[in-house]
This record gives structure tokens, sequence and C-alpha cells, in this order.
């Protein structure tokens, strides 16, 4: 079994889609092991999307994820990683995520993509670190 960070971003907050996101984990037949409703510091934000650092959305990105509520999780299971990263699609709602995924389904700007969710091992470790260091 694995564990993997995900986040209902502002937008998904925003749009009343907490639900509905973690419907879709749990149908999926992943298992909630840490889930919070939180705003996040400029300092956390900074360091969660550490790798964009320096690219020409990296400052939209940080004010956008810290501009309001998020919910944060930590989903486990087999494939964790994986498998939610299947469920929540390409990162362009419209060009890359297909219907049936959480961002093709709802989403329509690459900034405005709904939900986070680690995209490695190495990353799920440092995130889940960052997130729930109690974990
Ligand atoms: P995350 O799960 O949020 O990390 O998304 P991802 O792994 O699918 O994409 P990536 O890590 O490459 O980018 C992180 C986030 O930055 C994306 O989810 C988008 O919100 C945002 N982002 C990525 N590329 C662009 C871009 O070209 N323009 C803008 N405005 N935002 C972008
Ligand atoms: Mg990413």
């Amino acid at each position: 079994s694995e564990r993997t960070l995900v986040l209902v971003k502002p937008d998904g907050v925003s749009r009343g889609l907490v639900g509905e996101v973690i419907s879709r984990i749990e149908r999926k037949g992943l298992k909630l092991a840490a889930l919070e409703l939180r705003t996040v510091d400029r300092a956390t934000a900074e360091q969660h999307y550490a790798e964009h650092d320096g690219k020409s959305f990296y400052n939209d990105l940080v004010e956008f994820i810290t501009g309001g509520p998020l919910v944060a999780a930590v989903v486990e299971g087999p494939r964790a990683i994986a498998a939610f990263r299947q469920l929540a699609g390409g990162t362009d709602p419209v060009e890359k995520a297909t219907p049936g995924t959480i961002r093709g389904d709802f989403g329509l700007e690459v900034q405005f993509n709904l939900v986070h969710g680690s995209d490695s091992p190495e990353s799920a470790e440092r995130e889940i670190k960052l997130w729930f260091p109690a974990l």
C-alpha cells in the first residue's frame, strides 16, 4: 500500500466540489488517512511548489493556492499515487484531461485545475511531511 498527498485547491472548494472529489477517491477504493480544511501560508505554498520556482506561472500559482481555504488529504491504497493522478486527469483540463476525470469534467483553465496529487513516491513523502508532519 502507498500514500499520496491530495489537495482540493481553493477553486475546488469555492465551487463546492469537495464532496465530488472525496466521493471519487472513495469510489475508486482508496482510503482517507488524513483530511483537513485549511488556509495555507506563503512559506508552505512555496515549499510545496518549489520545483516550479522561477517559472512564469509560479507567483500566480502561489497567490492562487494561498488565496482561500483548501482541503488537504493523505490518500492511501495500492498504487495510490498513480491511481489518484488517473482520477485527476492531465494538468490542462481541456488539452490533456479527458472527460471522466476530475479536471476533464470540471475544469477549464490550467491554473484552476481543481486538484493536486503527488507525482512520485519521493514527492509524496516530501509533501506528506510538509502538510501532515505528525503522520
Ligand atoms: P499539481 O498536482 O498541482 O502539481 O499539478 P500537475 O502535477 O498536474 O502539474 P505541474 O506540477 O506541472 O504544475 C503545478 C500546477 O501549476 C498545475 O496544477 C497548475 O495549477 C499550474 N500550472 C502548470 N502549468 C501552468 C501554466 O502553464 N500556466 C499556469 N497559469 N499554471 C500552470
Ligand atoms: Mg505537480
